[in-house]
Order: structure tokens, then C-alpha cells, then sequence
């Protein structure tokens, strides 16, 4: 199978500016380690325009909804298009929200199977808008994918063309839910606010901590999280860098303490890549304006490579 790089130059899912140079960081980095991967490959940008992007229409609890929602269809018609023509969708992307997008893109190729999902993340990202306490939308794509507006711990009164974009989020590819909660593992999940807690709980989602993760050794953790979505059909594996500890990098917008280090997080990709199912892996926020020397920038090209090293040795 033939890799094809999406590049998605989205931020406006973020609180901070400046993730959208995250893909260009990565090309950088790449350079300087004298890595010829991004000639050797072919790629595709989503268009994007974070100007007119960034003065969407949105509320508090949504910022740029619109915006968004322009976003995470378009990027949900470029990996159909990728997986359709037999390719393997690698997302490089900015903010997080866009992997709605890459899910519903997901679904739209195989509508009738069971779509697993590894989310390496330091959060969650369940929250809807009804939740929200930040308004930033990276902080929302797995609820989009599964259909989840999270009533029970409402703290957000929305207005009615909110709730109407939100609505179509969350419908976009006309599948809605996308995936279910006993298909969805979360690595390194540490950062996560009440509302989020109370799914996690009611839904047992199955969360590896970065201690586990490093008690049972990643190898071990590849094959359990792997052995769990055993009944499902293909799976997305999807990589936050702010899953990393902040000393490796402070490179991204929302870092937070008791991270992977970039070895757990190399290895831990490249083992679970080489597993059939996984049909498309993404890698996101990255943001250099945030970082000292491009370091989150090598870290993120370092570990994709592994990936892909280990995806074509299968
Ligand atoms: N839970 C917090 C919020 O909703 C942080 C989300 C961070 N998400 C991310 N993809 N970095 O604001
Ligand atoms: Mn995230
Ligand atoms: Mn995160
Ligand atoms: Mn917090």
C-alpha cells in the first residue's frame, strides 16, 4: 500500500494561535535530519484559509463553529477520496478537531464497519458545546464522531444557530454515531475536566495511563489495547502530541505534566501500525510559535517515521 500525506494547516480548534505551522515544522525538521520522506511521498494539502477561517461565526462555547465545520468536511472528502483510490491516509493536521473529519472520512468508505479508534492524547476531547469550559473545538472531535451532546452535565446555554452547527457536525457523512464507546482506548489520558470524567465512567472507557503504559512495558500495551478492539473491523489511530511530556517540548498548546517520552511514544505508534486493521493514523498539534528550537516538531517527525517505517516492514 502506497502512503498518501494529508496535510490539514487548520488552528482555529485551538485556544493559541500558531498550530497551522505545525505540518510546516514538521517538513523543517524533516530537513534538517537530512530525510528526503516528504519528496519520497506523495501528499495533499486540504485548503485552507485560517484569515477568513479565524472570523467564522461561533459563540463562547463554540468559537468558529462555522469554521470548523468547513474544516472537518473537508478533510472528512479528502481521506474518503485517499482510502477509495486503495491509498493510506497519514494526516499531519493542526489543531485536533479536524479528526471528526478524518473519522467521518473513515466512514464514509466503510460505512458497515466497526471502526475502532486509539486516541494517544494527554485529554479526551468529549466535550460539546453544552460542556465546554474553553469554547475550543480541538477539544471536541471525539464527542462529534459519537454523537455526544453530554445533557446530563450541561453548563452551557447554547442559541439556536449553535446548536444547529453542532447538530451538523456531528452528522457530517449522515452516520451519526460514528463509533461507540467500547470501541474507543485512550493512552495517556490526564487531563480531563468533570463533564468528561462522568462519560468515562458511565460509558467504562477503557483508558491506559501513561503509568500503566509504562509499568506493563509498551510492548505489552500494544498487544492489550489491540486484543481489546479485537471485534473491531479497522481501526484510526490518533496522535495529540501533547500526549508527550512537556519536557520533551512545550510545542503545543495545551501541554500537561506526566507525558510519554518520545521513545514510549515511537515505539508505541510503530507497534500498533503494524497491525492490519489500522487504516489511517494522524498527527497533530504541533505549534511551533509555542517551542525552542523546533524541538516538538523533530519529536513529531521522529515518531512518524518509526511509523512508517514499521508500516511498510509488514
Ligand atoms: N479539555 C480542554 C478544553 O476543552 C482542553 C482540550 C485540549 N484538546 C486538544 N486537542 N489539545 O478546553
Ligand atoms: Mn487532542
Ligand atoms: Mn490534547
Ligand atoms: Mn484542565
Amino acid at each position: 500500500k502506497t502512503l498518501k500525506i494529508i496535510e490539514v494547516k487548520s488552528e482555529i480548534g485551538a485556544g493559541t494561535r500558531g498550530a497551522s505551522l505545525g505540518v510546516d515544522a514538521i517538513k523543517i525538521a524533516a530537513l534538517d535530519f537530512g530525510s528526503r520522506f516528504f519528496k519520497k511521498h506523495k501528499s495533499v494539502e486540504v485548503p485552507n484559509e485560517n484569515h477568513l477561517l479565524l472570523e467564522s461565526t461561533g459563540s463562547p462555547f463554540a468559537k468558529r463553529i462555522s469554521g470548523i465545520l468547513t474544516m472537518v468536511e473537508r478533510v472528512s472528502d479528502q481521506v474518503s477520496e485517499t482510502l477509495s483510490k486503495g491509498e493510506f491516509p497519514v494526516v499531519l493536521a493542526g489543531d485536533h478537531s479536524t479528526a471528526a473529519g478524518t473519522i467521518a472520512g473513515i466512514k464514509a468508505v466503510h460505512p458497515k464497519s466497526k471502526l475502532g479508534v486509539i486516541w494517544i492524547d494527554a485529554h479526551a476531547d468529549l466535550h460539546s458545546p453544552y460542556t465546554t469550559p474553553s469554547g475550543n473545538m480541538h477539544g471536541m472531535p471525539l464527542a462529534m464522531a459519537l454523537d455526544e451532546d453530554n445533557l446530563e452535565a450541561k453548563v452551557n446555554k447554547l442559541d439556536q444557530e449553535t446548536i444547529n452547527y453542532w447538530y451538523q457536525l456531528k452528522n457530517v457523512g449522515k452516520i451519526a454515531p460514528k463509533i461507540n464507546y467500547q470501541d474507543l482506548v485512550l493512552i495517556s489520558a490526564r487531563d480531563m475536566e468533570r463533564p468528561e470524567e462522568m462519560l468515562l465512567k458511565k460509558h467504562k472507557v477503557k483508558i491506559v495511563t501513561t503509568a500503566e503504559l509504562r509499568k506493563r512495558g509498551v510492548e505489552r500495551t500494544v498487544i492489550e489495547t489491540l486484543q481489546y478492539l479485537e471485534h473491531c473491523d479497522i481501526i484510526y489511530v490518533s496522535f495529540d502530541v501533547d500526549s508527550l511530556d512537556p519536557t520533551a517540548s512545550r510545542g503545543t498548546g495545551t501541554p500537561v505534566a506526566q507525558g510519554l517520552t518520545e521513545r514510549e511514544a515511537g515505539k508505541l505508534m510503530s507497534g500498533l501500525i503494524t497491525n492490519q486493521k489500522v487504516c489511517c493514523f494522524e498527527i497533530v498539534e504541533v505549534n511551533p510559535t509555542l517551542d525552542r528550537e523546533n524541538q516538538m516538531a523533530e519529536h513529531a517527525f521522529e515518531i512518524l517515521i518509526k511509523a512508517t517505517n514499521a508500516f511498510r516492514n509488514e
